[in-house]
């Protein structure tokens, strides 16, 4: 009994964080992500052949408790695909989805949207704490969406009137989404009168920035990334590298660069209708660029 499952990359074009304390985020799937295979055996435990995904215990973790909500025991898993782990691209979330789905196809089970939540939501938990859900959700249905956590979360698809030309920078820095969220929770804590508003702030960018991607408002939505960007540097969130890129983009023509996903580390991406000297000032500054059409 073999299967296979396939779930895209994430990135959150406005409002991470913000999301996790109630604000509204615009995440949208990438044209590329990850492959799972999963080939049932008779016993042996796991298999686990997963290169991008590195020595991290939790993947093991992982495997056993997804694969066991199909009644899966033993199993060869192979993890394939384009998203480093720790890079701020949904790696966690597109591996639970795509591995979910592959458990389904080897134990010849349905799998509900409904169910995929709950495996997507559970195994995000092991990885980051106290995840909004934004990731999971986003990698299991593919599109833009404009997300608020729940219970129950509430997902509202984002038309793009026009794709997105997208260029994402990886600053090769690895980092858990535990720390740099709690950090922000800590500060919340300790003065909720100076972190609460820029927390809203974001929320807001996120919610306006769905109208701009529908009206197909590049200009608009870059204005929007470049003030996001402002405002998780002053939360502590980006870092020297992250920097570098947003930097570089803007230079180099791009409507707007700001951190995405957890920050302090993992990626960056920029607005660029006209992608190729983008690509090239990121390069030239040391990292790694990819361009990426968002619809
Ligand atoms: C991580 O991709 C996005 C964060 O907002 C965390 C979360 O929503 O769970 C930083």
């Amino acid at each position: 009994m073999r299967g296979h499952g396939g779930a895209p990359g994430k990135i959150i074009l406005l409002g991470e964080h913000a999301v996790v304390f109630g604000e509204p985020a615009l995440a949208a799937s990438l044209p590329f992500g990850l492959e799972a295979t999963v080939e049932v055996r008779a016993a042996g435990g796991f298999a686990i052949d997963a290169p991008t995904a590195g020595d991290d215990p939790r993947v093991a973790e992982a495997v056993a408790e997804i694969a066991g909500y199909f009644g899966i025991l033993h199993a060869s898993v192979g993890l394939r695909g384009e998203l480093p782990a720790g890079g701020g691209l949904g790696s966690s979330a597109a591996f639970a989805v795509a591995l979910a789905r592959a458990c389904a196809e080897a134990s010849g089970q349905p799998l509900s949207p409904t169910q995929l939540d709950v495996i997507g939501l559970a195994s995000e938990r092991r990885f980051h704490g106290t995840p909004s859900g934004v990731d999971h959700s986003v990698c299991a249905r593919g599109g833009i969406w404009l997300y608020r956590r729940g219970p129950p979360p509430l997902l509202t698809p984002v038309k793009a009137s026009r794709a997105l030309p997208i260029v994402v920078g990886l600053t090769g820095r690895k980092r858990r989404t535990r720390g740099p969220v709690a950090s922000l929770g800590e500060k919340i804590e300790r003065d909720p009168n100076r972190w609460r508003p820029l927390v809203a702030r974001l929320g807001a960018l996120a919610e306006g920035g769905a109208r701009d991607v529908e009206a197909g408002s590049l200009e608009a939505l870059g204005a929007k990334m470049n003030e996001a960007h402002g405002v998780l540097a002053e939360c502590e969130l980006s870092c020297e590298s992250l920097e570098l890129i947003v930097q570089a983009a803007r230079r180099a023509g791009a409507l707007g660069a700001k951190l995405t996903g957890a920050g302090q580390g993992g990626a960056a991406i920029a607005l660029a209708p006209d992608p190729a000297p983008v690509l090239a000032a990121i390069r030239a500054a040391g990292f790694e660029a990819r361009f990426a059409e968002i619809r």
